[in-house]
């Protein structure tokens, strides 16, 4: 069974590299293990122009391995190219890396039940640069690494303990919807302050208001009032599209027959009127709040039906046990 959440050194990985004034296109191969060469000047050690994705394939219990809505994490990639300024990876590029890459590691898939494959696409300005330009060579790669349950240890059904911080996580306007490192690297004191002290992660507030929740280090925020309704914050240029967000906004809509509003949500609003609040996230799925905490106050929630019966309907979708109505499921043939 895979354990916990971490990097598993020296495996397989996919590495293409893409030069502007050359060949202007994308030329890989899988490196059978090792570090990468990369010169003390590269662009991406001083300009961060560096850029990742996240995604997971599943073994079902009929055997076969599937990835969950990877042509999402191809889009978004892209996405987040064209705001730092990276040369776009073609769908089909990145589904050639996805295929050799997992052709390599095929067996370190866990079986049902007991974990998944976690894939690392990214892509980073590679060519040595002093002065502020745009990187001339690109490296994609792709590295992936077995998981199991994200909170290993700390009881799967208990829930998580979040302190909301108030200030924005991004690194700035224009920047905020890529999933680029810079959005990153300015809350990692912070996350590692609250963590210390016993929380799972911290929440962030809005550039313009800081009593306005956006989400935490690495998922996106659900509250379900006690009127019946979902509330999730909207896509504003300061949050992540997370896949899981999306997927649980048409679930909640299409299977569990219950409104979302895509709107902003302010703690004191939490505060009154929530009955349960849940976050989602590749590596966390969907996973409960037991405990919100600000400066002031402490909102705790002793309900989890609604994130439990979503996790497990996510689940059986991205395992094959249950039905996948939306077609997100891309089964990998070897
Ligand atoms: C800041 C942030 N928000 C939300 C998410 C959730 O996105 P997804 O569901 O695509 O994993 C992630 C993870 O990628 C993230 O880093």
């Amino acid at each position: 069974m895979a354990q916990g959440f971490k990097f598993q050194e020296g495996l397989p990985y996919y590495l293409a590299k893409f030069d502007r004034e050359i060949s202007q296109k994308w030329q890989g191969q899988i490196v059978e293990s090792g570090d990468l060469k990369i010169s003390p000047a590269a662009a991406v050690l001083s300009y961060g122009q560096t850029i990742f994705e996240g995604t997971k394939a599943f073994r079902g219990k009929d055997g076969n391995i599937r990835l969950f809505r990877p042509r999402d994490n191809a889009k978004r990639l892209q996405c987040s190219a064209s705001i730092v300024g990276l040369p776009l990876v073609p769908e089909s590029d990145f589904f050639e890396g996805l295929k050799l890459v997992l052709d390599k590691n095929i067996d370190l898939v866990p079986n049902y039940g007991d974990g998944s494959l976690y894939i690392r696409p990214l892509e980073f300005g590679s060519n040595p640069l002093l002065g502020q330009t745009l990187a001339q060579e690109a490296t994609f790669l792709i590295w992936v690494s077995p998981v199991g349950e994200y909170f290993a240890g700390k009881g799967k059904e208990s829930g998580l303990r979040l302190r909301f911080v108030g200030r924005p996580r991004v690194a700035g306007t224009g920047i905020g919807e890529a999933k680029v490192a810079a959005n990153y690297v300015g809350s990692l004191v912070l996350r590692d302050k609250w963590v210390n002290k016993g929380y799972s992660d911290i929440v962030f507030g809005k550039s313009d208001n800081p009593h306005v929740i956006t989400e935490s280090a690495g998922s996106n925020a659900f509250v379900y009032l006690k009127d019946g309704s979902v509330v999730t914050p909207p896509l504003d240029g300061e949050i992540l599209a997370g896949v899981t967000r999306d997927s649980v906004i048409q679930l909640l809509k299409s299977e569990f027959k219950i409104p979302v509003i895509e709107r902003q949500i302010e703690f004191k609003e939490i505060e009154k009127h929530a009955q349960e609040m849940f976050f989602t996230g590749t590596a966390w799925t969907v996973a409960p709040v037991d405990l919100f905490a600000s400066e002031a106050s402490r909102i705790t929630f002793s309900k989890k039906a609604l994130s439990t019966r979503l996790r497990s309907s996510l689940f059986d979708i991205q395992s094959g046990v249950g039905d996948d109505p939306h077609s997100w499921t891309h089964i990998f043939t070897p």
